[in-house]
């Protein structure tokens, strides 16, 4: 049976895309560069740093800068979005969240994040979900952002899980690709994802009874 529930973070917890999209294209504009909401989808699941860079390429500017000035601009964008996030608390889980993690806690499936958001622990503590997760990969001893499948291994080897005995949570195709790269099975949540196991339009739609469904499908 499937083993563990290992959880993107932005977008399947809770939805801090657009906090995410607002803090850029601020900072993008004061360097005179603008980013609409279809550019910012290819941003989901993307670091800080890289995201900034392809912004930077975005507005043919990714040779104007220094590592420091970089580093302020990366620095600036982040002071907004912690900032955006102080009136964050339980009301702004995703619906459904809070039944599966319990469904899942019932049915004695391990529990994981694997967020590449170094503010994944403050916006953990802010939702009240912290005890429900077994383990929390740590964004900061993983270099390498999604698709690379490591924050996903980094997961499975926390919970002590084997891959192939765990199902992966995403909304962004980076995402989804890190999942299918770690050898996991991939719900995608949303529309316009590519090779997912399952898809689904909202979190709404994601039950246990559908994930141990998708499992019996395909492993079982
Ligand atoms: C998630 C979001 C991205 C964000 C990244 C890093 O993957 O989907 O939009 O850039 O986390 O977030 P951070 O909080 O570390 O800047
Ligand atoms: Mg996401």
């Amino acid at each position: 049976t499937v083993k563990a529930v290992i959880f993107d973070l932005d977008g399947v917890i809770t939805d801090t895309a657009h906090l995410h999209f607002d803090a850029w294209r601020a900072t993008a504009a004061e360097v005179g560069i603008t980013i609409d909401e279809a550019f910012n989808d290819g941003l989901k699941g993307i670091s800080r740093m890289e995201s900034l860079q392809r912004i930077l390429r975005h507005g043919g500017k990714e040779q104007a800068f220094n590592v420091d000035e970089c580093r302020a601009l990366a620095q600036r964008k982040n002071a907004r979005y912690v900032q955006s996030l102080a009136s964050l608390n339980e009301d702004a889980l995703l619906p459904g969240i809070r039944d599966l993690l319990a469904e899942l806690r019932l049915a004695k499936v391990k529990i994981g994040l694997a967020s590449v958001s170094l503010n994944a622990p403050r916006i953990m503590q802010a939702l009240g979900i912290v005890p429900a997760f077994d383990f929390c990969a740590d964004a900061a001893r993983v270099a390498r952002s999604k698709p690379d499948p490591a924050i996903f291994l980094a997961a499975c080897q926390g919970l002590g899980v084997r891959p192939e005995a765990a199902i992966g949570i995403e909304d962004a195709q980076a995402g989804v690709d890190a999942i299918n790269a770690a050898g996991m099975l991939s719900v995608g949540i949303g529309h316009a994802l590519h090779n997912a196991d399952l898809h689904l339009a909202t979190t709404t739609e994601l039950t246990w009874h559908c994930l141990s469904g998708l499992w019996a499908r395909t492993r079982g």
